[in-house]
């Protein structure tokens, strides 16, 4: 039985993947800041969660040592720019050191639809700067060794627990209108269960190797279909059958009014529903690029979102 370490692995992807690879007899340690953010994983049988802190580079390299792969599916959505680097660059500068270090040489890093991988750090928003820089780390760190390493690149990913289509449709169940900043940027949604059977096809197809020794391989994950944020508004409501599958007028909101409303949700409690690095993130079609292979190349046909969401949109 293969040992793998998932970081992030209690989060919303992580979790399916977790589910994905004890179904299929691995052994997995997924390590989380807080135990009790990982409680839903307890009923898998070859789970073993560890709390630790995974910025400390000492706990990581040794959490590393003793697995035969290593997936990171930790990231954050907003963020100060400090922020972002720990995560989104320090953190996986960290876990590459400690897997070459540990003679770990299977790395998946699960990236962002949108990261400009020729021109790193030029991207429209904090969130995918630090995911370029990341990236950009990751393939300085793997050219030469004898690292495996797959990036995936996903667009934004539905699901059960999803946490676009289920708040549109949770906050148009509330609200008579939905003033929408960003309707018109564009998404390709992917199916959690897509992502999840990609990342496990990482792991167990091997990367083949280039003429300058590195084995790289780098997907987009993205489902058949496009839709606008409108539309994707529009589609939550009429799957979950809210005002009787008519919805809510959708109000398309002038760029710096877009931003007035997301200023005043970062400045409110929690986390914020939008923030206005989220809105710059939208200023790139979130698309297949055309320009790097699909999840095809792993043999995996995506599904489209309209059936899978009336699923769990309709009995939310
Ligand atoms: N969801 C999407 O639509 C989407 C779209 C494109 C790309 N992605 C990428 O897919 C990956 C997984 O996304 P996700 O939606 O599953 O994320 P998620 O549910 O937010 O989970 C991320 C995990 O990261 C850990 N984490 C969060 N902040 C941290 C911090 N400051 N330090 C250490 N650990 C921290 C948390 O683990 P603990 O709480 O257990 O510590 C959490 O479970 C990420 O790389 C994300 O960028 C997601």
């Amino acid at each position: 039985m293969k040992n793998i370490l998932v970081l992030g692995g209690a989060g919303y992807v992580g979790s399916t993947v977790c589910e994905m690879l004890v179904r299929r007899g691995y052994k997995l340690t997924v390590p989380s800041r807080r135990l009790v953010n990982a409680r839903h994983l307890l009923h898998l049988p070859t789970v073993n969660l560890v709390e630790m802190d995974v910025h400390d580079a000492a706990a990581l390299e040794r959490a590393v040592a003793g697995h035969n792969a290593v997936i990171n599916l930790i990231a954050i959505l907003h963020g100060s720019p400090a922020a972002f680097d720990k995560v989104h660059v320090e953190l996986p500068s960290k876990l590459v050191k400690a897997c070459l270090a540990q003679g770990v040489h299977k790395l998946v890093h699960i990236s962002a639809l949108g990261v400009n991988g020729a021109n790193p750090g030029s991207g429209p928003s904090g969130y995918l700067r630090s995911k370029e820089r990341g990236e950009a780390m990751l393939l300085q760190a793997a050219a030469g060794s004898d690292l495996e390493l797959t990036i995936l690149r996903p667009s934004i990913i539905f699901g059960a627990n999803d946490k676009f289509l289920n708040l549109f449709a949770k906050l148009q169940g509330v609200f008579p209108v939905m003033p929408l900043a960003g309707a018109s940027a564009r998404f390709q949604p992917v199916w959690v269960d897509d992502v999840a059977i990609a990342v496990v096809r990482s792991l167990e197809l091997t990367v083949g190797r280039s003429s300058d020794g590195g084995a790289v391989r780098i997907l987009e994950a993205c489902g058949p279909h496009v839709f606008t944020l409108k539309e994707l508004v529009q589609l939550s409501a009429q799957l979950s059958g809210v005002n009787h599958g008519h919805g809510r007028p959708v109000i398309a909101l002038p760029d710096w009014m877009g931003r007035l409303q997301a200023r005043m949700m970062e400045l409110a409690p929690g986390e914020p529903l939008m923030s206005r690095d989220n809105l710059d993130s939208m200023k790139v079609d979130n698309v297949a690029t055309g320009k790097v292979p699909g999840l095809e190349v792993l043999g995996i046909r995506t599904a489209a979102l309209r059936p899978i969401a009336a699923q769990y949109l309709r009995t939310r």
